[in-house]
């Protein structure tokens, strides 16, 4: 059976960065994020008795068997859950940059495993898919769900798994996405936050900053204040950087403008503008804010990066088939 699905990306509120188990992809931390309407990935997977292995084409790119690792590793997985040892053939269009720090893989994955296992002929539950994305990519565990989302880490495959904070955001929360570089990242977010785990002598205070992030955002969330939501991501986010300029060797995902943008936020917040930033493992800048300040932000943003690399985004879906 053909079967084609959509999932949206998130961007995380509480970042996850760490592995504990990299083949299941147990997180260190719990995370919280934000499902986007304007970016999303579509995925049509088919099981074929005549294919000799599994089939990758991303935006019309053939993927060599090495680049598919984490393709076969879901695929692998809805094989064992149906008992079936076809091959599949996998199509997908990513409406959003790849490898620049917007989450590709997380609308990718999550994308991937619905319409993988439905396509097997399986009807899994919310938070099985849930499980079922996060062995393709940890950040996908939650584009399973749309609007708020906790990702539980868990200790083991069964207890680590994603669930819905608020599915529909009842207030004016706005997500920027401000395209300073969206060519493919130097260091994956795999590598990097391996890296960060094991050599920056700051990884055990980042498990308390998320432990403490995560009950004062699920507050921010039920007191619907955009405020503290986006002071409380902006500290999560730059904490998080500081275990990639903390790790030996030390890098970062940060470039010039990347600082630009930064300084031009909170120049806004100088002038009374609510707004905050938050980045991933890329160079693009995502402000949080009140919809009602979206006017003054982009005009403020637009002479140094142009308008059109400014992409307002509201809250967004969950995966569902097309
Ligand atoms: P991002 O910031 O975009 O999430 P990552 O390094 O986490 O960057 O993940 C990018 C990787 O995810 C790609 O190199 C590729 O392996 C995988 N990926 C992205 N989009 C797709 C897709 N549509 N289908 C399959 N795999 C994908
Ligand atoms: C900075 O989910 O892309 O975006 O699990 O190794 O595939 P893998 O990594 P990925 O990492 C996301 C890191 C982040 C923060 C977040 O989304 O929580
Ligand atoms: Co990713």
């Amino acid at each position: 059976m053909k079967v084609t699905a959509r999932a949206h990306t998130n961007i995380a509120l509480v970042k996850y960065w760490g592995k504990k188990d990299q083949q299941l992809i147990i997180p260190q931390t719990d995370s919280l994020s934000l499902t986007l309407d304007k970016f999303y990935t579509d995925t049509t997977v088919e099981f074929q008795p005549e294919l000799k292995h599994d089939q990758l084409v991303v935006d019309g790119q053939v993927f060599a068997p090495k680049q598919m690792k984490k393709v076969t590793r879901v695929l692998d997985r809805v094989r064992e859950l149906s008992n079936q040892t076809l091959y599949a053939s996998v199509n997908s269009t990513n409406h959003v940059p790849m490898a620049a720090g917007l989450a590709s893989s997380a609308s990718a994955f999550a994308a991937l495993a619905l319409s993988a296992s439905r396509s097997a002929g399986l009807t899994l539950s919310g938070r099985d898919l849930s499980r079922l994305a996060r062995r393709g990519s940890g950040s996908a565990t939650r584009s399973v769900f749309g609007g708020l989302v906790e990702w539980h880490a868990g200790h083991d495959d069964q207890s680590s798994y994603a669930e819905p904070i608020m599915e529909n955001v009842g207030f004016d929360i706005e997500m920027l996405a401000i395209l300073i570089d969206t060519k493919q990242k130097k260091i994956s977010s795999r590598g990097g936050m391996q890296s960060s785990v094991e050599t920056s002598p700051f990884y055990p205070a980042w498990r308390e900053v998320v432990a403490h992030d995560m009950v004062a955002m699920k507050q921010a969330i039920q007191n619907h204040d955009i405020d503290q939501i986006g002071h409380l991501a902006e500290e999560n986010a730059m904490r998080m950087h500081a275990l990639t300029l903390s790790a030996d060797p030390d890098y970062t995902y940060f470039d010039g403008g990347t600082i630009q943008a930064m300084n031009l936020i909170k120049g806004l917040r100088n002038q009374g503008v609510n707004c905050y930033y938050t980045m991933d493992a890329g160079p693009n800048v995502k402000v949080i804010y009140n919809q009602r300040d979206r006017e003054r932000i982009i005009n403020a943003l637009a002479p140094s990066f142009g308008v059109n690399n400014l992409v307002v985004a509201q809250p967004g879906p969950g995966a569902h088939l097309l």
